[in-house]
């Protein structure tokens, strides 16, 4: 069913589930015999690093930042600050940074948060996220692990939110044009 005040369900919990269980796979992969570190963007990854653990089989850790999101507003603002750092000692640590969706790529770029891993002497970092809107890319920043590239559109659930509402959406759907207003 259509969840009110969005008008297209794009992605199902069944196609979201079956991506997530594929990243796993591939990170449990890449850092088998590794320190990982994943990292949660908050709030939007909440949801998805849950899951996104659950389907990594290799031992782990995990730390979330969160950064200053859009408001109440559709697009970026270009002034992203860090509401809450770190406490993880990230040196030596296999970093993966995991993000709800990567749009203009100012969040990821103006937090700098990946130079702060690196000065902290992560062993490496790699970002991955649910879902990537390329096409809206202003920045460029690295992206390693994507779950789906989706097209520009404002979408919802599976933690992301429109002026705080429809996080708790099981699948990801997109914004009714009207609810922007
Ligand atoms: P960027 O700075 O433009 O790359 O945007 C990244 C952040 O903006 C994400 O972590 C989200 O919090 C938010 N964001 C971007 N696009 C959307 C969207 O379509 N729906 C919900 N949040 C979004």
């Amino acid at each position: 069913m259509l969840p009110e005040g969005t008008r297209e369900v794009l992605l199902t919990e069944a196609q979201i589930a079956a991506r997530i269980q594929e990243l796993g796979q591939l990170i449990s992969d890449d850092y088998a015999g590794k320190n990982l570190l994943l990292i949660g963007v908050l709030k939007g990854s909440f949801i998805f690093l849950a899951d996104l653990v659950r389907n990594i089989s290799i031992p782990l850790t995990i730390d979330f930042v969160t950064l200053s999101s859009y408001g109440d507003s559709t697009t970026s603002s270009g002034n992203v600050k860090i509401i809450e750092s770190l406490r993880a000692n990230v040196s030596g640590q296999h970093v993966v940074v995991v993000e709800d969706i990567v749009d203009t790529g100012w969040t990821l770029s103006m937090s700098r948060i990946l130079e702060d891993l690196h000065s902290g002497n992560a062993a490496s970092v790699k970002v991955c996220t649910l879902l990537d809107k390329r096409c809206r890319r202003e920045v460029d920043v690295p992206v390693d692990y994507v779950g789906f590239e989706i097209e520009d559109r404002f979408v919802v659930g599976f933690g992301m939110d429109f002026d705080g509402l429809f996080r708790s959406l099981p699948m990801i759907a997109a914004l009714d044009e009207k609810t922007t207003l």
